[in-house]
């Protein structure tokens, strides 16, 4: 079959986010730049106030709302995530800025083909407020890191990592903004890689 032809594997995407969408935006800046050669089917957000609801829209991409408030596990959370990516058609999903913790439900579903960005070089400052923790703990250099999910959080094979420098004044915030910057670069790249790792011949 002409490669053409040929449907890409994994490049389906499907993206949980539960915050500002900078990353979905970087993701389909890139997507759209033909840098990432890719499509979002869907953006699941968790969190009615979400700013990535109204930018996915903003760019004509599907947004659903699954609002982990009305399920009383997080099985169940995932068991409705599941069936709406597989409603869209998903094959790859991407967490960006999701602040829920996965389940083997979801990991069986997609097993390595779930995808999170993390505010740190793991292995450090895994878990919640990681840029706190990187200038609590006083490094030098802090960063970003592209992951594979798996059950244990923050801790999947690392996929891509950019490091960025501390400095004398930083507060988590302008630590943050510089790391962001890293982020919407290394995620779509990562993303590319990741999908012509399944398919070489991509
Ligand atoms: C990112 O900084 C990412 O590292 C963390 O959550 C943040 C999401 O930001 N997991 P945004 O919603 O993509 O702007």
């Amino acid at each position: 079959m002409l490669k053409s032809a040929r449907k890409k594997p994994c490049s389906c995407l499907g993206i949980l986010a539960s915050g500002s969408g900078s990353n979905m935006g970087a993701i389909a800046a890139a997507i759209s730049n033909r840098e990432l050669d890719a499509q979002i089917m869907v953006v699941i957000y968790n969190n009615p106030e979400a700013m990535v609801r109204e930018r996915a829209a903003k760019l004509g991409i599907p947004t659903v709302l699954i609002n982990h408030r009305d399920y009383s596990s997080r099985e169940d959370l995932d068991r409705a995530i599941i069936q709406t990516l597989a409603k869209y058609q998903v094959e790859l999903v991407i967490m960006a800025g999701w602040m829920r913790v996965v389940t083997q439900v979801l990991i069986e579903a997609f097993g390595d083909r779930i995808l999170n960005i993390h505010p740190s070089l793991l292995p450090s400052f895994r878990g919640t407020h990681a840029i706190q923790q990187a200038l609590d703990y006083g490094v030098k250099i802090a960063g970003c890191t592209v992951h594979i999910v798996s059950l244990e959080v923050d801790s999947g094979k690392i996929l891509e990592q950019a490091a960025v420098a501390v400095l004398e004044n930083d507060t988590a915030t302008s630590l943050q903004q510089r790391i962001q910057v890293q982020e919407h670069i290394i995620y779509p790249k990562a993303i590319a890689s990741f999908i012509r790792h399944i398919d070489p011949n991509i």
